[in-house]
């Protein structure tokens, strides 16, 4: 069944007033299901650990509830794989300290250049502590596509590790993961993959990329501020954990120090049940050979429900590069290819002739569209790009709660920009 948009916009109480959101690749708005699971938390089990009281024990079993939620939106084998954390950044900043005890002087990984610096300045600092040498892969400027080649000639150097992105959050592209992802393998690298851009635009599996470790963050994807880790459990159960008494050894506590943002955790067990009612309301077309592939219950679901988004978000993006393209003088960096669409997500960067990024942005802004302008922290794709010093680009990018219309809208903007 297509996605009911009206339906869906009721999810969603921050779009109700006169804006059109197009700045989701910063952030999204968040799901009713999300808010109602960060009340529930503080209104009825707002407590710490392991107390023995109604409150705590409460409290416990939500954060417990969120683990396993995690584990099904990342189909990871079990819910010890996952740890929480502040965000992204942070949870990559401690896990590649970790990571880099095992690294001897002389050793070598791999960042590239299509990635967030959150997936990069982490391995680079790391590897300084511990005089490993840091290669780079650059990606093609005229498509946004990773450049394999240089790939497969810097892990014949035998790396200890590749960081590298699911989705770019500047260009969109996708990275085709799973052949990356073996190839690393096949040189003995261990895959840490950045997927907060990818997370809200289709389903992931850990389990079938194979992947080592992989990282998101809930409020890329509907749901609040807070970073979700997985980790491979023979992986996380050996690497040294920076932490403090009275932390256990155990998973997942031994990663997650301190008192965590319990409310939030309960807000991405939200996150994670809004997709799950989205695959109830609309997945019933996309469940064919789910079941065989191992999908059950609320897996299934998930699966369903961020296949049937991925459907019209095509749609969408498809719109949305026809929209961009009939306008004259602006230039999109990255695919473009309306036959490649299932190669990028829904996110794309231009700029409109000689004008300044944050001048269009602002245009836009007046006219009610949100829209990010400069390097969104992949700098490293301005500067290849050479448009960093002139101000970067100005980023559109689309969910699923996005209509044709807002396309439409934003189109009739630009013409006036
Ligand atoms: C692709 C990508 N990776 C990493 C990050 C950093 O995420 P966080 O804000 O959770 O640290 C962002 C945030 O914009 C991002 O878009």
């Amino acid at each position: 069944m297509p996605l009911d948009l009206n339906l869906i916009r009721q999810q969603f109480p921050g779009l109700d007033r006169p804006a059109i959101f197009f700045d989701n690749p910063g952030g999204t708005q968040i799901s009713r299901q999300a808010l109602e699971r960060i009340n529930r938390y503080l209104l009825e089990s707002n407590a710490n650990h392991e107390g023995v009281f109604a409150t705590s024990q409460a409290s416990d079993a939500v954060l417990d509830e969120a683990h396993a939620a995690m584990a099904d939106f990342y189909n990871a084998a079990s819910p010890s794989e996952i740890i929480f954390g502040n965000n992204m950044t942070t949870l990559t900043l401690h896990i590649s300290r970790s990571l880099a005890r095992t690294w001897q002087a002389g050793d070598e990984i791999i960042v590239t250049r299509l990635d967030h610096d959150a997936n990069v300045t982490p391995w680079v600092l790391a590897a300084q502590d511990r005089g490993v040498k840091v290669n780079w892969v650059d990606f093609h400027l005229e498509d946004g596509t990773l450049d394999l080649e240089s790939l497969q000639t810097a892990l014949e150097r035998k790396p200890r590790l590749l960081a590298v992105g699911y989705a770019s959050n500047s260009l969109g592209t996708i990275n085709p993961l799973a052949k990356i992802i073996r190839m690393a393998h096949a040189a003995g690298a261990l895959v840490y993959v950045d997927a907060v851009q990818y997370a809200a635009h289709g389903p992931i599996d850990v389990q079938k990329l194979d992947c080592d470790f992989l990282v998101s963050s809930s409020y890329k994807y509907f749901g609040p501020h807070a970073g979700i880790l997985f980790g491979k459990q023979s992986l996380l159960a050996e690497l040294f954990a920076y932490k403090v008494r009275p932390a256990t050894d155990s998973l997942p506590g031994k990663f997650e120090t301190g008192t965590q943002n319990h409310e939030g955790i309960a807000g991405v067990l939200g996150a994670v049940e809004y997709f799950a009612w989205l695959g109830q309301q609309f997945g019933a077309e996309m469940s064919e050979g789910l079941a065989e592939e191992g999908y059950h219950g609320r897996r299934l679901e998930l699966k369903k429900g961020l296949n049937a988004l991925r459907a019209y978000e095509f749609e969408l993006s498809r719109s949305l590069l026809a929209a961009l393209q009939t306008l004259p003088g602006l230039k999109i960096y990255g695919q473009t290819d309306p036959r490649t669409l299932d190669q990028r997500v829904a996110t794309y960067s231009f700029r409109l002739r000689d004008q300044h990024p944050r001048e269009t942005a602002q245009k836009l802004a007046a006219a009610g569209i949100y829209v990010w302008d400069g390097n969104y922290y992949a700098l490293n794709i301005s500067e290849r790009l050479g448009v960093e010093e002139s101000g970067g680009m100005v980023r559109v990018g689309a969910v699923h709660y996005n209509t044709l219309d807002e396309v439409e809208r934003l189109r009739a903007a630009l013409e006036k920009c």
